[in-house]
């Protein structure tokens, strides 16, 4: 029986090119969304991979659309938690709302669905979670202390998971992408993006397949000794 993999996030950008990736490799893939109803039955229509949609800052909705992936599926021996939003302004700016979203998205999110898959993978002694955090929750940025906060938590608790999995075989891993050809990359205004893509080394954005290349070596069964990692895919933007 082929592995089952959840993708947060997973119908467009960085997620949608993790789903090509496990899905060329063999894996049967779930792609969850929020919102993008649109994009979300294009993309199934395309690549076959099955659509389901909730919230993944919704701790109720993780645990039961989780479950009901396993009992159509099959265990989720893999997850990728992928799904993030910005809400960028300088803190002297920033709203409550925009805190909290960010926070109970990037961070809270990572915490409910590892807590929903968890349990089945110390059971069956095997489990690979990737956690996207990013280059900004390694340096900061500038209008991102929400951002910047939540991906940097991110990379905290990749590593105390990391702790506690290792004995059962499950590895936790991030990966902290650089700006990448991406829709939330696209809302940056122009002259500020001009200016960031001017500090990376390598001259350019990241495409989404050459993030989902390292996520994938992170996925992989004989990825076993490597947990706790944060994988930089930044360009030189950050050498930390
Ligand atoms: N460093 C230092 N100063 C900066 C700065 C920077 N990076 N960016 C802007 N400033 C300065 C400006 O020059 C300006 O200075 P003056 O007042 O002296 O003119 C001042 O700060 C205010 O700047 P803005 O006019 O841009 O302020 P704003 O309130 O209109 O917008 C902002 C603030 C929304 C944060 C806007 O600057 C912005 O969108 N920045 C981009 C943030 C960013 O990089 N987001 C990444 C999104 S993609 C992502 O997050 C994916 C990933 O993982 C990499």
């Amino acid at each position: 029986m082929t592995r089952v993999a959840l993708v947060t996030g997973g119908v467009s950008g960085i997620g949608a090119a993790i789903c090509h990736r496990l899905k060329s490799g063999g894996y049967t893939v779930i792609a969850n969304y929020f919102g993008n109803d649109d994009t979300a039955k294009a993309f199934s229509e395309e690549t076959g991979i099955p659509v389901r949609a909730w919230n993944v800052a919704d701790f109720a909705a993780c645990q039961s659309e989780t479950a009901a992936i396993e009992a159509e599926f099959g265990p989720i021996d893999l997850l990728v938690n992928n799904a993030g939003i910005t809400r960028d302004s300088t803190l002297h700016k920033m709203t409550e709302e925009q805190w909290k979203s960010v926070i109970e998205v990037d961070l809270g999110g990572c915490f409910n669905m590892c807590r929903a898959v968890i349990e089945g993978m110390r059971e069956r002694r095997f489990g690979r979670i990737v956690n996207i955090s990013s280059v900004n929750g390694q340096s900061g940025q500038f209008g991102q202390t929400n951002y910047s906060a939540a991906k940097a938590g991110v990379i905290g608790f990749t590593k105390a998971l990391a702790l506690e999995g290792a004995s059962r075989n499950i590895t936790v891993n991030a990966v902290a992408p650089g700006y990448t050809e991406t829709a939330m990359v696209e809302a940056v205004p122009q002259k500020v993006l001009d200016t960031i893509v001017a500090g990376v080394p390598v001259g350019r954005l990241a495409t989404p397949d050459e993030i989902a290349r390292g996520v994938m070596f992170l996925l992989e069964d004989d990825a076993g000794f490597i947990t706790g990692a944060t994988l930089p895919i930044n360009g030189g933007k950050y050498l930390a």
